[in-house]
């Protein structure tokens, strides 16, 4: 079936080019190639052009180029390529250089995990040059950039109409709808990915809390832990993470013979799209609470001077581990889940505010239809998600909706009761805790803001607002006390 060629530049017949054919890329160019699409791959060097060709050539039809030149001139218009590089200035030359190759109407698509506001950036100056510019966020993997990732392409509604047909054929499917739709403007593919991440971090975190809980407060080893996120994996939890959890937890090391994960040094790293969440929360205003602490947790894991400093610091009088490990288990699942739906109403709430400060206009039940297949936060629940902004798109928050309130409600004794023992057994649940807290503080009918509104209004007369007359109002601190309207 390959008609892989170098002699391409005469015949402009590829529907879609790849550039940058890394594992991402490669997988990327596959999948594209397995569903009938013609498609020109280049790279820097050519090697891996040679490679991908020599090892899939079969899988499709692959038109080898090595010059951008050539790359463009074997593209079927308006032309559309697909940037697999890393993000940054990579990703800024290959843009430039492709460009300058490049005809009014043609697409760039980068596919890689690029800052939104760089996205912005990139998308007005080539808008200028009359090039339609698409930031679209890839979530699956190596294996779901081969077999069906979930897509979030941003960019120019127009350029969709030639773009996502290609794109929609390769993303994965479920219930015969494709993960992938057009999600707004400019940076807002790359944006809502970020918040995919920041939501994956959240999510990784709790299961290694709950993890960490079973070990520690129950004994558990990694089989027996495998066990119990199997189990789980049938039942509302049924998610990628909890399924990989488990296979992650059953691995041997080969030299050893113990589990893997007790010999995988505790320090977790990141590229950063978990911190740019929280970041951008940050500007937006947005309490991202779990997203926060799970990215926190990644620094101090890392911290290991600190860590190594503070071995042997005092516990103080520690509480009994849990008797009943059944109920302990049952108490775990709720806290999980009452904790997970907090992270992606938190995550939900950024889209919004993201959407609102950049005037896109995005769709949050969108985002639920696309993130349940391919992407690594695919998850059952998410079915429920997306009922829930289908039946109220302007949702005020996830959690007040009748079968997110349900579940919590279900959970939270439970909830109440992990955190509680795993404050009293000196067992760090930072992400457990702060979404109950996040969870208390929204429904907290009287917050203690009242009083940092007084201690703001004491120290720098920022003033405050009253409960029973409008407007702004100060108090004379350090005159008599008396009240004055601002
Ligand atoms: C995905 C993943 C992917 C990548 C993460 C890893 O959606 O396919 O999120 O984008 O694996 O960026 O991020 P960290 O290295 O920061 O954990």
């Amino acid at each position: 079936m390959t008609s892989a060629t170098s002699d391409s530049s005469s015949t402009a017949r590829a529907q879609i080019g790849v550039t940058g054919l890394a594992v991402m890329g490669s997988n990327i160019a596959r999948n594209l190639a397995r569903h009938g699409h013609t498609v020109a791959l280049h790279n820097r060097s050519i090697a891996k052009t040679d490679a991908l060709i020599a090892e899939h050539g079969d899988e499709g039809d692959f038109v080898r180029t090595e010059t951008v030149e050539e790359f463009v001139a074997a593209l079927q218009k308006p032309r559309r390529v697909l940037i697999m590089v890393k993000a940054g200035e990579a990703t800024d030359a290959v843009i430039e250089e492709l460009a300058g190759a490049m005809e009014t109407g043609d697409i760039i698509i980068d596919g890689g995990n690029a800052l939104y506001t760089d996205t912005i950036r990139r998308e007005a100056a080539l808008r200028e040059r009359g090039l339609h510019f698409v930031g679209a966020g890839i979530s699956g993997g190596e294996e779901g950039a081969l077999n069906g990732p979930s897509i979030m392409p941003g960019g120019p509604k127009e350029s969709y109409e030639a773009l996502g047909p290609l794109l929609e054929s390769i993303a994965a499917q479920v219930d015969g709808v494709p993960c992938c739709t057009h999600i707004g403007p400019d940076g807002s593919g790359h944006f809502v990915k970020m918040v995919h991440n920041g939501i994956e971090y959240a999510d990784m975190q709790l299961i290694g809390e709950a993890y960490n809980l079973f070990r520690d407060a129950l004994g558990y080893d990694a089989d027996r832990i495998a066990d119990v996120f199997t189990e789980w994996n049938s039942g509302e939890l049924e998610s990628y993470l909890v399924e990989i959890t488990a296979e992650v937890l059953q691995q041997k090391d080969a030299k050893t013979g113990k589990p893997l994960v007790d010999v995988i040094v505790d320090a977790a790293e990141q590229k950063g799209t978990g911190r740019w969440t929280v970041k951008s929360a940050l500007d937006l205003g947005v309490p991202v609470t779990g997203i926060a602490e799970a990215v926190f947790a990644r620094a101090l894991s890392g911290s290991r001077d600190q860590r190594k400093a503070a071995q042997g610091l005092a516990s103080g009088a520690l509480g009994a581990k849990p008797t009943d490990a059944e109920q302990f288990t049952e108490d775990i699942r709720q806290a999980l889940y009452a904790s997970k739906i907090v992270a992606y109403a938190q995550g939900f709430d950024q889209i919004r505010a993201g959407s609102d400060e950049y005037g896109w206009d995005l769709t949050p039940g969108d985002m639920a239809t696309i993130w349940r297949g391919g992407c690594i936060i695919r998850a059952r629940f998410l079915n429920r998600i997306k009922e829930a902004y289908d039946t109220n798109p302007a949702l005020t928050s996830l959690i007040v909706e009748p079968y997110f309130r349900e579940a919590i409600e279900n959970a939270i004794d439970s909830w109440r009761r992990v955190v509680v023992t795993a404050t009293q057994l000196g067992i760090p649940v930072p992400a457990f805790a702060s979404s109950l807290s996040y969870y208390d503080g929204l429904r907290a009918e009287r917050l203690p803001a009242a009083l940092t509104q007084g201690q703001r209004d004491f120290f720098g007369a920022h003033t405050y607002e009253r409960i029973d007359a409008d407007g702004k109002f100060h108090t004379l601190w350090s005159g008599d006390h008396s009240e004055v309207s601002a």
